[in-house]
């Protein structure tokens, strides 16, 4: 399809260089010609950072020599364009760009560097456009009444299992919906690591595998113990089901505790144990939501969620009953759906 609309060069910030943004980069490589002539956009990096700092290039950063250096083990301090002293919040209050990418590790105990970044740049009416999970969780509707105030684009797409659209569906394709209940699989990483165990293999060997494919949070632990999973579920408590929940109102259970023998004994009597995330409409309003293992029949369509894969179940008063699910075991998913709400807000 070629668009006739002239090309419209959109000065990007990334922040963070890991699995999440580099695959971005390798995107705009595999895609850039593709970009400009179906959408009109042109995406130029003009800064960059990492933990070591930010550096700064109006005329952009050229994507594949840039990924190749991260790769290769350069930090951005020592890369042109270094902006001694200078944080990642401070170069989103003052840069002049078009849109921010934030993919830096999730923090639950102060949000930073994303939250600071988040605000800076929707203050001044920047898109932003979030891999990270820290800064909704932490203050949700501080930053989309401010993306509103602010007339700023704020997409989260990615944060919310990988690729697959939950918080677009949940958001545009349930309109007047009152969801009566929502389970799902939302960390991959548990669930590899569950069906190896259930496979008879060893916890920390699939764990490992998980971290080498750039699929793991930088701290583990918010995988296995069900912090990431309760954090994308009080993103879509936020986003479509019209609460305004937070982490304490979730009860959290981890999977750190299975044994192999605990998914074999489950296995043999016709269950698979899953880390699931429920939410429940009360009788009086609200729901119950909640995160921890959970024997399910082997047939159930979230037991059928295996390894890779990841999982929604929504059941509304309009729209009956919904099954989605993906397989994800790299991070270029999660980079396109980076893309996809980039596209979609500047389009
Ligand atoms: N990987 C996935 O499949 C996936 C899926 C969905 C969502 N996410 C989310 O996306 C985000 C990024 O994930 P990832 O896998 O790309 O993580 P990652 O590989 O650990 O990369 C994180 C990046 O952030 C940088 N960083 C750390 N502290 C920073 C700071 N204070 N200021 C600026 N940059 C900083 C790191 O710098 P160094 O390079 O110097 O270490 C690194 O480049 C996370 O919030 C994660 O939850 C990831």
């Amino acid at each position: 399809m070629k668009n006739d609309t002239p090309l419209k060069t959109i000065d990007t910030f990334l922040v963070g260089l890991g699995n999440v943004n580099r695959n971005f980069l390798r995107i705009l490589e595999m895609k850039g010609e593709r970009l400009a002539a179906e959408y009109g956009l042109a995406f130029r990096i003009v800064a960059i950072a990492d933990s070591s700092g930010v550096a700064v290039n109006a005329t952009g950063f050229d994507p594949a020599m840039t990924r190749r250096a991260k790769e290769a083990g350069t930090p951005v301090r020592v890369m042109a364009g270094f902006q001694p002293g200078v944080t990642p919040a401070e170069l989103a209050a003052t840069l002049d760009c078009d849109l921010v990418l934030e993919a830096s590790p999730v923090n639950l105990d102060h949000g930073e560097p994303g939250l600071s970044v988040t605000r800076n740049a929707l203050q001044r009416g920047i898109p932003v456009v979030l891999a990270n999970k820290a800064p909704l969780v932490l203050a949700f509707a501080e930053l989309s009444d401010l993306a509103q105030s602010r007339g700023a684009g704020l997409a989260y797409s990615a944060t919310v299992c990988g690729a697959l659209p939950v918080i677009n569906i949940g958001q545009r394709d349930l309109i007047a919906a009152d969801i009566l209940h929502l389970r799902g699989i939302f960390n991959s990483t548990s669930n590899f690591v569950l069906s190896e165990m259930a496979a008879g293999r060893d916890y920390a060997t699939a764990l490992a595998e998980a971290q080498r494919r750039g699929i793991a949070e930088a701290d583990p632990t918010l995988d296995v113990e069900g912090w990431d999973t309760a954090n994308k579920l009080i993103i879509i408590a936020n986003s479509f089901m019209g609460i305004r929940a937070t982490l304490a109102d979730v009860t959290v259970e981890g999977m750190t505790h299975l044994t192999p023998l605990d998914l074999q004994a489950a296995a043999q009597r016709g269950e698979m144990i899953k880390l699931m995330a429920k939410a429940e409409a009360l009788p009086d309003g609200g729901y119950q939501l909640s995160v921890g293992p959970t024997s399910l029949p082997a047939a159930d369509f979230l037991a059928r969620c295996d390894g890779w894969e990841m999982g929604i179940e929504v059941r509304s008063d309009l729209y009956g009953l919904m099954y989605h699910k993906i397989w994800e075991r790299e991070p270029l998913p999660t980079a396109a759906a980076m893309l996809r709400d980039a596209v979609n807000l500047l389009r």
